[in-house]
């Protein structure tokens, strides 16, 4: 039996950038934690971001303004595992029934596996490879400017791994590699 996700954070994709920026940091008290041209991270507590908000007008110029509802929006709605183990058997439990991730991808804070429901909404599940403050740190720092998309991983050798015993902190590392690509699913490509 495997613990419940908790909620994490949830992300939205824009054409009004510095307005939808202002707008959670006025409503909510966030504070941006990593902002850069094309995506900002905001959090109102010690998660390390509430919302994070990509700029279409930067990682997607050329579709047109009236793009629709289509893609302003909401991109994806996170949830927390509280280990590697619980989000592994839920991987292994989804992938028997045919429910596969689109990117599993480790965030260099975060292990996440991005699904789509039935309507091709994007729910992360997620588990945290580090404490907040780590989290922060990293959020902030030049390797995190240098690739704040994350490197990707296999899901299967991941749970080859943990089935033959490997720790959380293993599970968890951040893996060596070069930044991973967003795949078109995710819709800010
Ligand atoms: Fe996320």
């Amino acid at each position: 039996m495997t613990s419940s996700p908790t909620f994490s954070h949830v992300v939205f994709m824009t054409r009004r950038f510095e307005e939808m920026k202002a707008w959670y940091m006025n409503v909510f008290g966030a504070e941006i934690v990593h902002g850069d041209a094309a995506l900002a991270f905001l959090t109102y507590d010690d998660e390390s971001h509430r919302f994070a908000i990509a700029n279409l007008d930067i990682l997607k110029p050329d579709a047109p303004a009236d793009s629709g509802h289509g893609e302003i929006g909401l991109n994806h709605i996170a949830y927390t595992y509280p280990t590697a183990a619980d989000l592994l058997e839920t991987y292994a439990r989804l992938r028997k029934q045919g429910v596969t991730p689109y990117w599993p991808v480790h965030h260099g804070f975060t292990l996440s596996m991005y699904y789509q429901d039935p309507d091709g909404n994007r729910i992360e599940l997620q588990v945290e490879s580090c404490n907040s403050q780590e989290a922060f740190d990293y959020m902030r720092s030049n390797a995190f400017a240098s690739n704040p998309v994350g490197v990707e991983f296999d899901p299967e050798d991941l749970l080859a791994r943990y089935r033959e015993g490997a720790s959380e902190a293993e599970l968890t590392a951040f893996p060596a590699g070069s930044p991973s690509a967003i795949p078109e699913a995710h819709g800010i490509a």
